[in-house]
């Protein structure tokens, strides 16, 4: 066991050897940007005394954090909850560590995560972040979270989402995934809707406010409005997206793509869904994120949410991996990403990196365009 410093928390915790779901209480140092990504969120919306649920608490460092970095006013109680008893000591101990006591409005307890959820009164913030897939704990932090709460999920499941385990992506997320260079974020917009469908049972409309993919996981933030029209109105955006592995030709559609023949090379096509088609991000969220970034020095979080501020802007599906779309179409050489986006911006379509690949963009410019654009520059 080490003592070490993440954020404002000092915190005990298993360090030794490899980050596994054995250690005796689980802390992963890399899932540093997804806490500070929190932090850095729930410090920019619009939201005060928060009832805060922590269903799979681990070592408590994220509760910690939200104590000792988020703003005056944010916090109404944080519920610290693990059924590992090994964790409930370290959280107690972290707490003690940090001189944080227990209160009415700080609480630990050592229940199945589903059990605690249920028999609360309900919450304005449900952080789960789970080991692996988060689907076990869907349906009761849907049912106790509140008006205009927020849902924040993390699954690390990447490879049934992405379509290395195609069999069990169907039978977990009722969505096909697809093997190709975005599979990512089809993956995570599968994640999306199945979250969305647990929502919907109980007539509330999760909208993702913020979403990302990074290393070995998917992590979406939601806000809960209730009512039926609203959760009918969002699954509209519910649909596929069809790519074909030739050309790399690829088109969303609401329906099951009713021809497997490419309308470009005429090769046969596959299609990944149903999905999220509509925007992964709270554009004005996202700005006031990056304005609040204080931490100047954590290059990898303002990388990440300058990439994203960008991103945000387009609302197409899926982008262009340019050493594929040179291969796959037989030019020349790949173009600066940097000159590329701006030759798309000067022919009038939106255009940006992506945080999900390097070397990739993101715009609504058809293929056919693109690869004009790639010649004028290849030549
Ligand atoms: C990935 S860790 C959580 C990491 C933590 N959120 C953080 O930021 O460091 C998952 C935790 O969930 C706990 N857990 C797993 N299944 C559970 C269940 N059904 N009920 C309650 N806790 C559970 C494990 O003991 C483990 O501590």
């Amino acid at each position: 066991m080490k003592t070490m410093q993440e954020g404002k928390a000092i915190i005990k915790a298993y360090a030794a050897g490899t980050v596994s779901k054995d250690m005796p209480v689980f802390y992963n140092p890399v899932m540093k940007l997804n806490r500070d990504i929190t932090v850095l969120l729930l410090n920019s919306i619009d939201k005060k005394n928060m009832q805060i649920a922590l269903p799979l608490a681990a070592t408590g460092v994220r509760g910690i954090r939200f104590m000792l970095e988020l703003k005056k006013g944010k916090i109404k109680s944080i519920s610290f909850n693990d059924n590992s008893t090994e964790a409930v000591k370290l959280i107690k101990a972290n707490l003690r560590l940090n001189k944080i006591k227990l209160s009415k409005k700080i609480s630990v307890t050592n229940l199945d995560a589903n059990l605690f959820i249920l028999n609360s009164k309900g919450f304005g913030y449900i952080d789960i972040d789970p080991f692996g897939s988060p689907n076990f704990l869907l349906d009761s932090a849907v049912k106790r979270l509140g008006r205009e709460g927020i849902l924040a999920v993390t699954a690390t499941d990447t490879g049934a989402l992405c379509g290395s385990y195609k069999n069990a992506c169907l039978r977990k997320y009722s969505g096909k995934p697809l093997r190709n260079e975005f599979c990512h974020e089809t993956g995570l917009r599968i994640l999306i809707s199945k979250v969305q469908s647990a929502g919907a049972q109980y007539d509330k409309a999760l909208i993702p406010i913020f979403s990302y993919s990074k290393e070995h996981y998917f992590r979406v933030f939601f806000k809960c409005i209730k009512g039926k029209k609203k959760a009918d109105e969002l699954m509209k955006n519910d649909g596929y997206i069809v790519h074909c592995s030739s050309c790399l030709f690829r088109k969303t559609t609401k329906d099951i793509f009713n021809s497997n023949k490419c309308p470009v090379c005429g090769s046969k096509v596959d299609y990944a869904g149903k999905l999220w088609l509509s925007q992964l991000w709270d554009k004005k969220l996202v700005n006031g994120m990056c304005k609040n970034i204080k931490n100047l020095k954590d290059k990898e979080l303002v990388k990440l949410l300058g990439i994203i501020k960008k991103e945000s802007k387009i609302s197409s599906v899926g982008f262009y991996d340019l050493a594929k779309v040179v291969k796959h179409n037989k030019l020349k050489s790949v173009p600066k990403k940097d000159l590329l986006i701006s030759e798309i911006k000067k022919a009038g379509f939106k255009a940006a990196e992506t945080h999900i690949r390097p070397n990739s963009v993101r715009s609504g410019i058809e293929l056919k365009e693109l690869t004009k654009i790639i010649k004028k520059i290849n030549q």
